[in-house]
């Protein structure tokens, strides 16, 4: 039986458009819309009425870079793909993608498989796969094409992690030169992880063992270094290139330069590196390993790089990077070397909410919010119109969200399977009320009403957004 849902009243933001209207939910799609107090808004019928007066209608959150329960330096990320994308919905994102490890020695297929088993029946909103590539080989080069028929149409390399998920750059070349033929996306972990190692050696040799050395060993030049060498191996291939968790003014710098080329060169960051800085590294009894992720927190100087590259669309979109450790039992298993300590921040429930605040500090517009943190990322991986807008035709995946709410970011009260938050104390203007997952509430009133298997997988068509 179908329900007729009609959001009224509130102000709609897409990544083009601000305006007040209603809007009509059929069969978990969005059927129409119309200028709110208009005879066309009255004409619509529903069964069920949403009152988002004073509101804004927003498309739900597409976070593209996810790491449930993913294995990493002898544990495991702790959020679950339950958990984890349930905070996703009360933080107002609607779908994930999450990444698929192939582990060196197995196919491509034996990783997907593996993740498409955790996950299914599992989520709270709908799901999609990148394939972490770890093991460059012929036969993997041609499981690239099929998995792009799949609906898994991007693959992330690593120039960092050696002997785990490293590839050199005759892999990269050999991944990028067969993605310029499939249409596939390469995604890149940009930092010289050979380089990175031989100064992590001589740090620890030298005794410098608390969390904030991991901040000074992989130096901004090695991102930046990392970067523009996968700038021109993706130029030689033919292919698009797209940087994950871009975190220093010289790798922004170099983005900007090969875009001002006229290539199909992205990049992402994470909302960890526009409100973190190496003084949350820093902080004393080993509070600073809550902060350990990679490319690491930067001095708060570069902030200014990575916001005036997200307003001049030198950096396209921004996703969480979020892979949980808890402080206790996972994070102190680097106490005393800090090599050891597990890479990853959770952030997933807290991505829309610190980008509203970026609106309300002038970072950012409205729409700028919206098209980086929902539109681009659905047309980067092949998921629009379906997912992103606001739109007939797209599925019903929409936000509800209170532009005045105050709320304080804790881990007292955040759905996030983690024991602290990132974001202890910060006080946010904003806050998700209801989400709407394909027109069924998850979220209703501040209030949980989905449930495990509502989400499914969601395949993927090849990158929407090049040049
Ligand atoms: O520290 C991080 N970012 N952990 C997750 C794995 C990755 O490199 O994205
Ligand atoms: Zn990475
Ligand atoms: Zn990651
Ligand atoms: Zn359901």
């Amino acid at each position: 039986m179908s329900t007729r849902t009609v959001i009224r009243g509130g102000l709609v933001i897409t990544a083009s458009d601000e305006l007040h209207a209603d809007v009509l939910i059929e069969d978990g799609r969005i059927a129409a819309l119309a200028a709110s107090n208009t005879p066309a808004a009255q004409a619509f019928t529903p069964d069920r009425v949403i009152d988002a007066t004073g509101k804004y209608v927003i498309p739900g959150g597409v976070d593209a870079h996810t790491h449930m329960e993913l294995p990493f330096g002898g544990t495991f990320a702790s959020d679950t793909f339950e958990t984890g994308t349930r905070a996703a919905a009360w933080g107002g994102t609607t779908t994930i993608v999450d990444f698929a490890v192939q582990s060196v020695g197995h196919t491509l297929r034996e990783g997907l498989d593996a993740w498409h088993a955790k996950a299914e029946g599992n989520c709270a909103i709908d799901y999609g796969f990148h394939m972490i590539v770890s093991d460059v080989n012929q036969e993997t080069l041609k499981e690239m094409d099929l998995l792009i028929e799949e609906g898994v149409s991007s693959f992330k390399q690593f120039m960092a992690y050696p002997g785990v998920f490293y590839s050199d750059d005759g892999q990269i070349l050999r991944a990028m030169q067969r993605s310029a033929e499939n249409g596939g996306l390469i995604m890149m972990h940009a930092e010289n992880g050979i380089a990175i190692d031989v100064l992590v050696e001589q740090a620890l040799a030298r005794g410098e063992t608390d969390p904030r050395f991991h901040g000074e060993v992989r130096k901004a030049l090695l991102e930046a270094e990392a970067t523009h060498r996968a700038i021109k191996l993706a130029q030689v291939a033919g292919a698009p290139l797209y940087v994950v968790h871009v975190s220093a003014t010289e790798a922004v710098a170099e983005l900007a330069r090969a875009r001002d080329e006229g290539l199909n060169v992205f990049g992402e960051t994470c909302p960890q590196y526009l409100f973190l800085s190496t003084d949350n590294l820093a902080e004393p009894d080993f509070e600073g390993a809550k902060y350990v992720c990679s490319t690491p927190l930067r001095p708060r100087e570069h902030q200014a790089a990575l916001w005036r590259g997200l307003r001049t669309n030198d950096l396209q979109v921004v996703s969480t990077d979020h892979c949980p450790f808890c402080f206790v039992g996972q994070k102190e298993l680097g106490r005393g070397d800090f090599s050891k300590i597990p890479n990853g921040l959770p952030g997933v429930e807290n991505r829309m909410d610190l980008l509203h605040q970026a609106v309300l500090d002038g970072h950012i517009s409205r729409r700028r919010w919206i098209e980086i943190a929902c539109a681009t990322p659905a047309r980067m991986f092949g998921l629009y119109p379906k997912k992103g807008t606001i739109a007939p035709g797209a599925d019903a995946d929409v936000v509800i969200y209170d532009p005045h709410a105050e709320q304080v970011m804790s881990a007292d009260t955040h759905h996030m399977n983690v024991d602290y938050s990132a974001y202890e104390g910060k006080r946010v203007t904003g806050r998700v009320e209801t989400v709407l997952s394909r027109g069924v509430p998850v979220i209703t009133e501040r209030e949980y009403t989905g449930h495990a298997g509502h989400g499914v997988f969601t395949p993927r068509s090849t990158c929407q957004y090049l040049n």
